[in-house]
């Protein structure tokens, strides 16, 4: 099975730590989007499943997901949910230990598995997949890294987040950069306390080393998790907290970084 061609835009939310926010990123980046008017498909390539509390309507249904697409040959369509804001979700679904052994067995023998899936979903040309990743290096992350146009990289403002950055950058210069359609890998600085001097020195370096890789900064905001818990996207939960409107600047500098090389949409307006 060789890498298809695919025609929409793949963002890949990556890191190699747990908990620094790649599910919370990567799903109010999909409402977001989708509020800009884009058509968004979210995969959840983390057998954690997490991504349906923040995205899937009926969380219940959200129990089947791509992995019993592949186990049990269930249609894509039944294990499509529908998510807020008109996000399309295709949720990890709940596995078992020998389940997911044998899953990771068969992504790691079909390496261009989620390339030729996202093709044969034939998505519209103006819609954006997003997928959220388990930390670390995996066979998800092997799949998601070899198609995806532009990554996400969260880190949090700590020394541990440096410490394990090159560990994902070996991972994207082996899967991404020898790709013509690989756009560029970007940071997302998350939970950022401008209150904390650690957490401020770390920013201001971060800045310095990252420059135009900066996709963002999201502070430490608990609009975040009580958001979460209210099962509401964040700008629709909280606008005017400090959260919803960094994750609206780094959706929109998304955009901007998608634009250029995307196929111009007929009568369908830009996002500023
Ligand atoms: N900007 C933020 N402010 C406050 N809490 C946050 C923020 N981003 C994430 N969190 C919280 O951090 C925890 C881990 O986030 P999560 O998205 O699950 O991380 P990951 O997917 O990387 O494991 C969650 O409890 C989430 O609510
Ligand atoms: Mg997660």
């Amino acid at each position: 099975m060789a890498q298809p061609q695919l025609t929409t835009p793949v963002v890949a939310v990556i890191a190699a730590k747990g908990g620094v926010g790649k599910t919370t990123v990567a799903a109010n980046l999909c409402t977001l989007l989708a509020e800009n008017g884009r058509k968004v498909l979210a995969i959840d390539l983390d057998p954690q499943n997490a991504l349906r509390f923040h995205l899937v309507v009926d969380r219940q249904t959200a129990e089947i997901g791509l992995a019993q697409a592949l186990m049990e040959h269930r249609p894509w369509s039944h294990v499509m949910q529908p998510g807020r804001s008109g996000v399309v979700v295709l949720p990890f679904g709940l596995v078992d230990d020998e389940d997911q052994i044998g899953l990771e067995r068969f992504l790691a023998e079909q390496p261009h598995w989620l390339g030729q899936t996202i093709a044969d979903f034939q998505l519209p040309p103006d819609t954006i997949v997003v997928l959220d990743t388990p930390p670390g290096p995996s066979v998800y992350l092997q799949q998601a890294l070899r198609v995806s146009n532009l990554n996400i990289v969260t880190l949090l403002p700590d020394a541990g987040s440096f410490a394990t950055l090159s560990i994902t950058e070996r991972m994207i210069d082996k899967y991404c950069r020898t790709r013509s359609d690989f756009i560029d890998t970007t940071y997302l600085v998350n939970q950022v306390d401008t209150g904390k001097r650690l957490s401020r020195d770390v920013l201001q370096t971060l800045r310095a080393d990252l420059e135009s890789q900066l996709l963002g900064v999201v502070h430490s905001d608990q609009a975040v998790s009580e958001a979460l818990a209210s099962a509401a996207p964040i700008r629709s939960y909280a606008p005017f907290s400090q959260a919803a409107q960094d994750f609206s600047m780094c959706a929109a500098q998304l955009l901007r970084r998608l634009a250029p090389y995307e196929t111009p949409r007929s009568g369908t307006p830009r996002p500023q």
